[in-house]
């Protein structure tokens, strides 16, 4: 591309014809203008430069600047971009993806729907769990139970599935037959827990009185993510999933991994709930199956679903689908993208740094107000508190933090009293130690001279 001639205030004037995700006059008042990428850093067109802990939107797994992605676009772009894929049509690279990622992820999930992004791959498992039910002779299992802090994206399905009221007031009312759950969270369990209940089983019991309360009979999936990422990266107890999946199987109810930021080694596995032992029967994907050079994701459905959605009725159309799934240009790219995974070793590079970082955000506790560490691989969280008794989330201090790192080059995401991080899986040694070191200089500054 030709280099941009404009300066960063003309810039910023004409950014005002753009409207942008969860746009706020407040939020959007100095945004930083990206010019360019080189592993986990980025740089503005006034010539700032930032280490972007969130890796984009928790997706830029390997990095950015990488040639050989773009090459692999270009090659495939100059050959051909674009094809119809609907039924009766294909291409090579949607049908070399899908042939990569058959038992990859889980090894009774080896069929793949593309979509452009996260919502839709969400979409695309709420209509193929309702119509396996039907298929299977039960069409009263329609609803989708979801958790309290989950986010599954802002399209009004998955805006309904998504567990922040905040996501819904202007928008209602919602989708009906959504409902929520308490969240697994072992920080601050909001459930009823009871004496000797572990904070895993007492959320897997309130799934299964949720279940038993609207009727197996109306229930078609628990939607969940592994690790909630927007919700605060609240990580689950170890013995609450395989609890799920007891649960799931006993009410005949799916159980769908919306692996949207967990997929494609953020946590130290190549898919979180490997960890767990277990396998989802719909899992979604999205961000890190390209590292966002391009729009792409999906679902994949069990070999059960499969035989009973599309082989046992084949006189059956599945009429779902968008223009883009199954786009050559970025399947091409996925492709390229997970060989790069692979050949660097990034999957262990994201266990071994998530480690260190959390080590590192751990002597953090110096300071009074720095609480809760906790994580899976590079999907790590740090919590603030008015003190550590009371255990009351500060959201202003975290606010507070983070701007003080943005302003010391370092871009992090604050949830609530949460800061978030999933920096690019190619995080060095030496990195992790300025993410860690630039944050204590932020609270140091913060903690000195406390704002308002
Ligand atoms: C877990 C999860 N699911 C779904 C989505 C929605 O993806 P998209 O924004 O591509 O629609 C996100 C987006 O951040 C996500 O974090």
């Amino acid at each position: 591309m030709a280099d941009i001639l404009l300066d960063h205030d003309t810039l910023l004037e004409r950014d005002k014809k753009l409207l942008h995700p969860q746009q706020h006059p407040a939020s959007h008042s100095d945004p930083l203008i990206i010019d360019s990428g080189e592993g986990v850093w980025i740089k503005t067109v006034d010539g700032r430069k930032f280490l972007d802990g969130l890796a984009g939107l928790w997706n830029v797994n390997v990095g950015f600047g990488r040639k050989e992605l773009a090459d692999a676009a270009h090659a495939q772009m100059v050959k051909i971009a674009y094809s119809n894929n609907y039924a009766g049509m294909s291409n090579v690279p949607a049908i070399e993806l899908a042939n990569k990622l058959a038992g990859f992820a889980y090894p009774s999930l080896n069929t793949t729907y593309f979509t452009a992004g996260g919502g839709e791959a969400n979409e695309s498992a709420f209509k193929t769990a309702r119509y396996y039910w039907k298929r299977r002779g039960m069409p009263t299992k329609v609803k989708i139970i979801a958790r309290i802090d989950a986010y599954h994206g802002l399209t009004m399905a998955t805006m309904s599935a998504t567990g922040m009221s905040k996501f819904w007031t202007m928008f209602e009312p919602r989708v009906p037959d959504f409902l929520h759950i308490p969240a697994p969270n072992p920080y601050r369990y909001k459930g009823d827990q009871r004496p000797g209940e572990s904070v895993g089983q007492a959320a897997a019991r309130a799934l299964e009185e949720a279940i038993l309360r609207e009727g197996p009979e109306t229930v078609a999936a628990l939607i969940a993510e592994p690790v909630q990422g927007a919700g605060g990266v609240i990580v689950p107890p170890e013995d609450y999933f395989p609890l799920v999946r007891e649960i799931c199987d006993r009410h005949q109810v799916l159980l769908i991994a919306d692996e949207v930021i967990t997929g494609f080694g953020r946590t130290g596995e190549w898919f979180a709930l490997n960890r767990y032992g277990i396998e989802p029967d719909i899992l979604s994907f999205a961000k890190g199956v390209t590292s966002g050079y391009v729009p792409l994701g999906g679902i994949q459905v069990s070999d059960r679903i499969r035989e009973e959605i599309f082989t046992a009725n084949p006189q059956n159309a599945w009429l779902h689908g968008f223009t883009y799934s199954g786009h050559a240009t970025a399947c091409a790219v996925g492709l390229k993208n997970i060989e790069i995974i692979e050949r660097e070793g990034l999957v262990d590079n994201a266990a071994r740094m998530g480690e260190q970082l959390r080590t590192g955000l751990e002597t953090l506790k110096e300071f009074p107000n720095v609480d809760n560490v906790r994580g899976l691989g590079l999907l790590c969280g740090i919590e603030f508190v008015k003190d550590r008794d009371s255990r009351e989330p500060d959201d202003d201090f975290c606010a507070q933090i983070w701007k003080a790192s943005r302003a010391k080059g370092l871009l992090v995401r604050n949830i609530g009293a949460t800061l978030a991080f999933s920096p690019p899986l190619v995080i060095s040694a030496d990195e992790v130690d300025y993410v860690v070191n630039t944050l204590r200089e932020a609270i140091a500054e913060v903690t000195a001279s406390p704002a308002g």
